[in-house]
């Protein structure tokens, strides 16, 4: 596996290879299963496959949680070894962000109002311009992303279609823990009782799911029933439980189960923020 660090490298290899077809799976590192299915899905797809390691600051609006993000740069490596990956791209933020660390200015038409947008100022922005900063030096043919931050994904199909980045985007399904977490880097900063406590998001909100009559219940009844479940476990707090259509991201206020619609929920886990979202229908 190549490990790449700098443009002279990253223009060599591609050069290397430049009939083939190009998968890119960008990461912030501390890679678990659900990475790894990312570079599975991208490895049936395309004939290379490159992963980016890089903890990008401008999407981080709490330094708290910049400073203790996970590194296990060590163990990634081995894994995408392992699992046959063709390149790692290791680049520093002087190389994606020569003029200083700063946002783009991006209009995501309102796909950022919610959610993940309102509750992380300058998130989205963030994590757009390191991703779109790949794009432009990567080139790569398809991009794969997870469900697990669908925000992100609508954000990303948003501004490739709008700004024309020759580039596929390909969606990964969740990856889940047997108890059924949703798999995440931030999940080993979690004491054992609030990792326990974690199962509890997928296990509250797919019963929910599965038991809804969505002739009989409306969105607000259905969220507040879920974060009134979710906020009886001691180490949960919720910061929101809502129903979005699927393509807008706008919070339902009927259900209509023609039209694609998920639950999308954020809780405090003891000091550890961890998200997740289902399909309605
Ligand atoms: P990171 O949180 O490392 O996630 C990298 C990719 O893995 C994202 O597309 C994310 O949705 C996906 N992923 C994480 N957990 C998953 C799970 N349990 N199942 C399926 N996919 C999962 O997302 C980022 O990094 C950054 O914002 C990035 C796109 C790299 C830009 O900095």
């Amino acid at each position: 596996m190549e490990h790449i660090r700098s443009i002279e490298e990253l223009v060599r290899w591609k050069s290397e290879g430049h009939e083939k077809k190009l998968g890119f799976v960008p990461t912030m590192g501390a890679l678990h299963d659900g990475h790894l299915s990312l570079v599975r899905l991208s490895q049936s797809k395309c004939d290379r496959t490159l992963v980016s390691i890089y903890v990008n600051p401008t999407q981080f609006n709490n330094p708290e949680d910049l400073a203790k993000y996970p590194n296990t740069l060590e163990s990634d490596l081995q894994a995408l070894e392992m699992m046959g990956c063709d390149a790692v791209f290791l680049p520093d933020a002087q190389l994606l962000y020569p003029q200083g660390l700063k946002s783009r200015d991006f209009d995501f038409d309102g796909l950022d109002r919610n959610m993940e947008g309102a509750g992380r100022p300058g998130h989205f922005e963030g994590m757009a311009t390191v991703v779109t900063r790949f794009f432009e030096l990567i080139g790569p043919d398809l991009a794969i992303f997870g469900e697990k931050d669908f925000q992100q994904l609508s954000i990303i199909r948003n501004v490739v279609a709008k700004e024309h980045w020759p580039v596929e985007i390909v969606p990964a399904a969740i990856s889940r823990e047997a108890d059924g977490l949703a798999m995440s880097s931030r999940n080993m900063r979690l004491l054992p009782q609030e990792r326990e406590d974690a199962a509890q998001i997928y296990a509250v909100l797919s019963s929910a799911v599965s038991k809804l009559n969505p002739a009989e219940t409306t969105p607000k009844e259905f969220e507040r029933e879920c974060a009134k479940a979710l906020n009886k476990v001691p180490s949960i707090h919720v910061e929101y439980v809502s129903c979005c259509d699927a393509l807008t991201l706008e919070q339902v206020d009927t259900f209509i189960t023609t039209r694609s619609t998920r639950v999308f929920a954020a809780v405090q886990c003891g000091k550890v923020r961890l998200i997740d979202n289902l399909p309605l229908f």
